[in-house]
């Protein structure tokens, strides 16, 4: 089995370095429109023989060190009672306002409400054979309220940062129902075979520093105290976080995910040696040519300077647009010139 990703996410060292990409299964990949264009969006994440394959496709093609299970941060947040839509952003029709609608929400039963997702990392862990490790994932809570007070994407996140200010008893019933069902979610992944967990906190820089200590960090803390660990790392990856990472560090998981606003060295040194970083190349320089595709992971290389528990990634999802023979040649640079 190739465990150069979980070697590095517990600050093991190893040959080279490892890498994989947020969002690496989706649309810049012919074989995932392939798939994607027999079907709805949702219906592919609801049939794991299909979520399985387009998950495996990145591993085949580009040659990464770990697989991500298809599926959406907002899949366990339909069965909470919320109708779903993909156009292709997720938007939900009756958006979270009120007690009353927070109240409505309910815990889903993993098993009878997501089998779907469990069913497809059990596939995936058979067809993985050790080839590589596969990583499970969730949306953090307070990104996952932004898409349920916003109803869709949002610029300015008026309405959530509306209900945190105005209405914080609302926003604290709410939030607290999410971690709950989050926590069970993602140790359903951790039952079923997800040998990592990643965290995807995509909105939590939208707020002050102060602001993220009060009304996000409780509740992902919570969140992650609450996994079945054990031998499983947890990546916390919060957008944005570049000027608060000793507070996003408080949250407690294993590796710090970063978005390449942050020199990655810097990073390290505020977070000192015992946790390990995944990141964080800006996902645009896959439109470069292939010399400054090359200098930019060098770049980030040279960063991290050699110290263990480094697992390159993008700061961000790779773009539709990219084409994917840039992809693998990025992942092939990282290899090569990590080399040891
Ligand atoms: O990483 C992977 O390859 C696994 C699959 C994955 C998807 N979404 C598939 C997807 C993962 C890990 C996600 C996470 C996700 N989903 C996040 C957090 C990461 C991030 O990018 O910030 C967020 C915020 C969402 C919500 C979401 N889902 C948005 C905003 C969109 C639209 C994005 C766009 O660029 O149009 C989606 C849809 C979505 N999720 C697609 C894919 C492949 C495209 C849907 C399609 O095929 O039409």
């Amino acid at each position: 089995m190739n465990r150069r990703f979980l070697d590095a996410c517990w600050g093991k060292p190893v040959d080279r370095t490892p890498v994989w990409l947020m969002r690496q299964a989706g649309r810049y990949l012919p074989e995932y429109m392939a798939v994607r264009s027999k079907c709805t969006f949702l219906e592919l994440c609801k049939t794991p023989e299909l979520a399985a394959e387009v998950s495996i496709q990145p591993v085949d093609i580009l040659g990464v060190d770990a697989a991500i299970m298809f599926s959406d941060i907002l899949t366990p947040v339909e069965p909470m009672g919320m109708k779903l839509d993909f156009v292709p952003g997720p938007v939900f029709e009756h958006p979270i306002r009120s007690m009353a609608d927070v109240e409505a929400l309910r815990i889903p039963q993993m098993e009878q409400d997501v089998p779907y997702v469990l069913e497809t990392i059990k596939i995936l862990r058979r067809e993985l054979a050790g080839k590589v490790p596969l990583i499970g994932f969730g949306g953090a809570p307070f990104t996952l309220a932004c898409y349920m007070v916003e109803g869709k994407g949002s610029k300015d996140f008026a309405q959530i940062k509306r209900m945190m200010y105005a209405a914080p008893d609302v926003y604290a019933a709410l939030m607290e129902k999410i971690t709950t069902m989050d926590m069970e979610y993602l140790n359903a992944q951790i039952k079923a075979g997800a040998q990592a967990i990643q965290i995807f906190d995509t909105w939590g820089g939208i707020l002050s520093p102060s602001d993220y200590e009060k009304y996000v960090l409780p509740y992902t803390t919570r969140l992650i105290n609450g996994l079945n660990r054990g031998e499983t790392p947890v990546i916390h990856f919060v957008k944005g976080a570049g000027t608060m990472l000793d507070s996003v560090q408080k949250a407690g998981g294993d590796v710090m995910g970063l978005d390449w606003h942050v020199n990655l060295g810097r990073a390290r040194d505020v977070l000192g040696q015992g946790m390990a970083v995944q990141g964080n190349l800006d996902p645009t320089v896959l439109y470069a040519p292939k010399e400054v595709i090359e200098k930019e992971v060098k770049r980030v290389l040279d960063e991290n300077a050699g110290r263990a528990g480094h697992i390159f990634n993008l700061g961000h999802g790779i773009l539709p647009t990219v084409a994917p023979e840039n992809a693998k040649f990025m992942v092939e640079c990282v290899h090569r010139l990590s080399q040891k």
